[in-house]
């Protein structure tokens, strides 16, 4: 049993949860909470969708323990705040809800979408709540119901009023636990950070990774773009010219799988030993679309070299959801590290551990336990 701490809607909760018990479970079963509906139980169709400091989240495959310290939001702790208040009548407006089981998720994120974005287009509207599902409404009423609200908060002149949840209050005394794996993960991940997106609905990430070569080795081997995807679980180059690159990235996450194949254009700066990837992908599969651009500076760093990486992106389609959140962040760290490792073993001419044929979501985290937990017994 795990001993937590978090809050929830503004109280203060302590229990003890199995390893196993995800968060979605442990507000409906323990807290009453059942507003927070369950519908996949695989992160598919956003029906348990709650904040998690602040952001949308799966709470069905959110561990309760790996929540330890979170301040968790609920479809119940809204009560007074105007947005959710002017979401709910133009819902009810639209005629956006018929069975209603996907409307607390649908919500969630409706108000993510407005508090975060403000006045958008419908296409955006749609874009964003790509990660929610609707097995009723045909969305007609969804987004219009969205679309009305986010555009209200434009004529209202800017700021809108979101209501604080009530003051904290202790409801059982709060044993000391001590930070959670998954959040330890988090803070631990090398140098990883989230940068400034600069594009509406973009996400950023930041991260620096040490490799034990100088530069001189280490950039030629950057301009390599089939050395690189070698080094990259699920990668493939499939034509580079030296400018125009095409290739695709296999992710597996749970029961889903996408293969995204794309277009990008390579440039590089051999004087300041920068460059940047920038480039569209989809999904067949899933219909899912990728916009990114990764922007890359070689240093200096002791006896070998810094690589600092930034990514930005935006994923709209089914799996638009999983672009968001710590997760996410903490698999880029993750797979930076697996990055640095194989691109240093090429260097060396060390074997390099077997690139798998795609990138396993779970695989990785896995990994990433596992190591975390040799290091706590160390
Ligand atoms: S129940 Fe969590 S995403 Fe479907
Ligand atoms: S209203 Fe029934 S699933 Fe959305």
């Amino acid at each position: 049993m795990n001993a937590i701490t978090l809050t929830v809607n503004g109280r203060r909760v302590s229990a003890q949860v199995e390893p196993r018990t995800q968060l979605a479970d442990f507000l409906r079963e323990e807290l009453n909470l059942t507003g927070t509906h369950l519908g996949c139980e695989q992160g598919v169709c956003g029906a348990c969708t709650v904040l998690i400091d602040g952001k949308p989240q799966r709470s069905c495959i959110a561990s309760a323990a790996a929540c330890d310290g979170a301040d968790i939001r609920t479809i119940e702790g809204f009560d007074g705040d105007v947005v959710m208040g002017e979401l709910r009548e133009a819902f009810s407006a639209n005629h956006a809800l018929q069975c209603g089981f996907c409307t607390p998720g649908m919500l969630m994120s409706s108000r993510d979408i407005v508090t975060r974005l403000g006045a958008c287009s419908e296409r955006t509207i749609r874009e964003e709540l790509s990660g929610n599902l609707c097995r009723c409404t045909g969305y007609v009423g969804i987004v219009n119901a969205v679309h009305s609200v986010a555009c209200g908060k434009t004529a209202r002149g800017g700021a809108v009023a979101v209501a604080p949840v009530e003051a904290v209050a202790e409801v059982a005394p709060a044993p000391s636990a001590s930070a959670s794996p998954s959040l330890a993960l988090a803070r631990s991940v090398a140098e990883g950070a989230a940068a400034p997106a600069g594009k509406e609905g973009w996400t950023a990430l930041s991260q620096r990774v040490h490799i034990p070569a100088p530069p001189a080795q280490v950039w030629p081997a950057l301009k390599d773009m089939n050395l690189l995807a070698r080094c990259l679980p699920g990668a493939e180059v499939t034509a580079f010219d030296g400018k125009a690159l095409q290739g695709r990235m296999v992710v597996k996450f749970g029961p889903i799988k996408a293969a995204f194949g794309g277009d990008a254009t390579v440039d590089f700066d051999d004087a300041a030993q920068t460059g940047t990837v920038s480039g569209a992908g989809r999904d067949s599969g899933s219909g899912s679309q990728v916009k990114g651009e990764i922007a890359f500076a070689l240093a200096p760093e002791g006896e070998g070299s810094a690589l600092d990486v930034t990514l930005r992106y935006r994923i709209a389609g089914p799996l638009a959801q999983f672009s968001r959140g710590a997760l996410v962040q903490n698999l880029v760290g993750h797979l930076a590290g697996v990055f640095a490792g194989n691109l240093s073993a090429q260097l060396s001419g060390a074997p390099m551990a077997e690139a798998p044929a795609s990138l396993s979501v779970w695989q990785m985290l896995k990994a990433m336990l596992k190591g975390w937990f040799a290091g706590r017994k160390s």
